[in-house]
Parts: C-alpha cells; sequence; structure tokens
C-alpha cells in the first residue's frame, strides 16, 4: 500500500490518478446521459425513472459517495499537475516555437477544469438538491428539470448549461489525449483507431447533453 502512496506523490503518478479518475468520471456521464435522455420521453417516463432510481436508494447513496471520492481525486491531482507544470515552466509568458499549443490546451483545461466545478456546484444546488426535498412517492422531478426557474425554462440558465457542456468538450478532449500520452499510447500504431473511438467520449457525449437544454430551453 505504501508504494501506492508513494506512486501518487511522483510526478507520473499524479498525471496516472488524473487519467483514471477522469476515465471514471467519463463512465459517470454515461450512465448520467443516458438517465437524461428519458427527459425527451416526457414526464412520466423521467418521473418514473428517478422514482426506479429512489426504489434502491442505498445503492445510489454508495454510488454518491464514492463518485465524490472520484471527483476529489480528480481535481486535486489536477490542481498538482497544473502547478508542477507552471513551477517546470517559470517563464509562462514567453512563446516558444512548438509549446505553445500545448500551454493553450494545459491553460484551457484549468479554464475549462474551474468553470465545470462551478457548473457542478450550481447543477447539484439546484436540480440534486430540489429532488432531495421530495418525499416517498412525490413526483415533478421533470418540471424541476424543464419548467421551474432554475431549469431550462429560464433561458439565462439553458444557455449556461451550454456554454458549460461546450467547455466540457474541450476539457474532455485535452483530456483524453493527456491520458494517451499517461498510459504510453500517444505514439503507438493504434494512435489513430484510438483517436477515432475517444471522439465518441470527448464530443458526442457532451453535444448528447447540450441536447437537453437547447430543445427544452429554445426549441420546445
Ligand atoms: C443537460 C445536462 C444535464 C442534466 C439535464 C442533468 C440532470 C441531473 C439531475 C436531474 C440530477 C438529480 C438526479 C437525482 O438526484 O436523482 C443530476 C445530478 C447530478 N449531476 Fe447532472 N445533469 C446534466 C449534466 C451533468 C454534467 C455534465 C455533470 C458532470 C460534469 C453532472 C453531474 C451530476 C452529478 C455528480 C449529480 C449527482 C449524482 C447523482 O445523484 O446522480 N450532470 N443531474
Amino acid at each position: 500500500m505504501t508504494w501506492l502512496i508513494q506512486f501518487f506523490q511522483t510526478s507520473i503518478g499524479k498525471k496516472f490518478l488524473m487519467a483514471v479518475t477522469g476515465i471514471m468520471l467519463v463512465f459517470f456521464l454515461i450512465t448520467h446521459l443516458a438517465g437524461n435522455l428519458m427527459l425527451f420521453g416526457g414526464a412520466e417516463m423521467f418521473n418514473n425513472y428517478v422514482l426506479s432510481l429512489r426504489s434502491i436508494k442505498p445503492l445510489i447513496r454508495i454510488a454518491e459517495v464514492v463518485l465524490v471520492l472520484i471527483f476529489i481525486c480528480h481535481i486535486f491531482s489536477g490542481i498538482q499537475v497544473t502547478l508542477e507544470n507552471r513551477k517546470a515552466k517559470p517563464q509562462p509568458y514567453r512563446v516558444s516555437p512548438g509549446s505553445s499549443t500545448s500551454k493553450f490546451y494545459s491553460r484551457t483545461m484549468a479554464v475549462s477544469g474551474s468553470v465545470i466545478f462551478i457548473f457542478l456546484v450550481f447543477h447539484l444546488q439546484t436540480f440534486w438538491w430540489s429532488f432531495q426535498k421530495k418525499q416517498g412517492n412525490d413526483t415533478g422531478f421533470y418540471e424541476i428539470v424543464v419548467n421551474s426557474s432554475v431549469g431550462y425554462k429560464n433561458p439565462a440558465i439553458a444557455l449556461f448549461y451550454i456554454i458549460a457542456l461546450l467547455l466540457l468538450a474541450i476539457h474532455l478532449r485535452h483530456g483524453f489525449q493527456s491520458a494517451f500520452q499517461t498510459f504510453g499510447l500517444g505514439e503507438s500504431r493504434y494512435k489513430g483507431a484510438i483517436e477515432k473511438v475517444s471522439v465518441l467520449f470527448w464530443l458526442i457525449i457532451p453535444l448528447g447533453f447540450v441536447s437537453i437544454p437547447l430543445y427544452f430551453g429554445f426549441i420546445k
């Protein structure tokens, strides 16, 4: 166990932790998107879906604790890797050929990650918290997401979601590229194929999420 803790204190260990937890979060996003797309099926379908999750509440609670721990590991390793990168580059504003793109991405990661964090706090404080306040077989979950003042009926909120989700796409894109480097796949002969498959994750998932505030906020 000590060797694992020591490994996570090294530079590559932190990058490894960031990559593995990032991939775990993408799996959460896939299940989260699948559930949320039920909003397109109408109020009854979405409310029944949320009620079915409530019937396995103890399991959901355990999953939530695991999810929080994964988020914390991802955020802390991300902050440490960013700070280490800055320390390694004492002249952050001097542009040298070849490094400008990577610096741009690195800065984009810190900015997009911070906006996603703010989005997440707001998201949990509105949707998640409003759902928690409902008791027993109460429904009305669809109404909270679609028709309430904290939901997509409010165009400012729908727009905020769209911007945050587009930043999520940018964050995931660079996240996947960094993870490939960390796992030593950056220059492998499967690089092209891996990059093509990763589009499914960094682009299609965020666009799937974007479709929800876009439709309920501006089209419906
Ligand atoms: C249009 C996009 C999204 C919609 C409509 C949506 C909807 C929801 C809803 C309704 C809940 C409450 C679920 C419940 O308590 O049963 C929730 C929880 C949550 N959402 Fe989202 N979400 C979206 C995007 C995201 C994104 C992009 C992230 C992560 C970056 C995220 C992370 C979470 C987390 C961590 C929870 C709490 C975990 C849970 O109890 O399931 N959501 N979301």
